[in-house]
């Protein structure tokens, strides 16, 4: 049976994608901060759900995550849905280091734990959820722009890493554009996509062992379109999402 890890479960996309991990027959270890939603997923699935509350921002979190994977007995899967996002138009600092914290300090905390964990095994396969928000810097949202650049950049570094070092790890990056959960909390947005659906093309993703993978076919044309944007016309445009 094929076991994966899933941080960032509680909720929105990484809740649909362990839905979906589990009714295909996967053996899974759930974690984030909300012990009561991990404790309803595992009563939803007896027997086939390992739980383990763990805030990635904290330096145990490592910890927490490897008595997950001995409890799940090993690690075929590590998939990272953890992550905050905000608008900040006012420029807030702790807004912006709160994202920071989690986005960047937590995402590497938990990637170079499962890069680690990969190393020293057979191998396996790490996939996270960044964002289109990495294309450009959003003026609406300059911390959470950067940050989902720099876990593009994250992971593109691990696979070339990997490679020099002769590592059997697999690395899928995946960057959906708007979707309907708590993180979208304010605000009305454009070409909203659901959440099962998004975890449906992420699952096929992953399957397929895609190393990037844009959700979905609009937005990859619109991230071809905005990659072509120069600098000088891109700071000129009022982007209000
Ligand atoms: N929604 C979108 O439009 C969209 C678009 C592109 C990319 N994404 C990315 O998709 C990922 C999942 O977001 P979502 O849209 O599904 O939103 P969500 O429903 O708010 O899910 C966020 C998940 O991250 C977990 N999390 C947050 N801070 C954490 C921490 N310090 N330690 C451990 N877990 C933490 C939350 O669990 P707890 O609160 O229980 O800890 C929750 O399970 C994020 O990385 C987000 O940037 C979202």
């Amino acid at each position: 049976m094929k076991r994966a890890i899933i941080i960032g479960a509680t909720s929105g996309i990484g809740q649909e994608v362990a839905h979906l991990l589990v009714q295909q027959g996967w053996y899974i270890g759930i974690a984030g901060r909300r012990e009561n939603a991990l404790q309803n997923m595992q009563q939803a699935y007896p027997g086939q759900i390992e739980i383990q509350c763990l805030d990635v921002t904290k330096e145990d979190a490592v910890l927490h995550l490897n008595e997950l994977i001995s409890r799940l007995g090993g690690m075929d899967l590590f998939f990272l849905s953890s992550g905050v996002g905000y608008q900040n138009r006012n420029l807030e600092p702790e807004i912006e280091l709160h994202t920071a914290r989690t986005n960047v300090e937590g995402f590497t905390r938990m990637i170079t734990a499962a890069f680690d964990y990969f190393k020293k095994t057979d191998g396996g396969h790490i996939a996270v959820i960044s964002s289109i928000a990495g294309t450009k810097g959003l003026g609406v949202a300059p911390a959470y722009s950067a940050t989902k650049r720099f876990q593009n950049t994250y992971i593109d570094a691990l696979a070339q890493l990997s490679r020099m070092q002769h590592l059997n790890i697999r690395f899928t990056d995946i960057r959906p554009g708007f979707v309907a959960t708590d993180l979208l909390r304010n605000g009305k947005y454009p070409m909203l996509m659901s959440a099962d659906k998004v975890a449906r093309h992420i699952v096929r993703a992953l399957k397929r062992r895609k190393r990037v993978a844009v959700i979905d076919r609009r937005y990859r044309l619109l991230v071809f379109f905005w990659r072509m944007i120069p600098r000088w016309l891109w700071e000129r445009l009022p982007i209000k999402n």
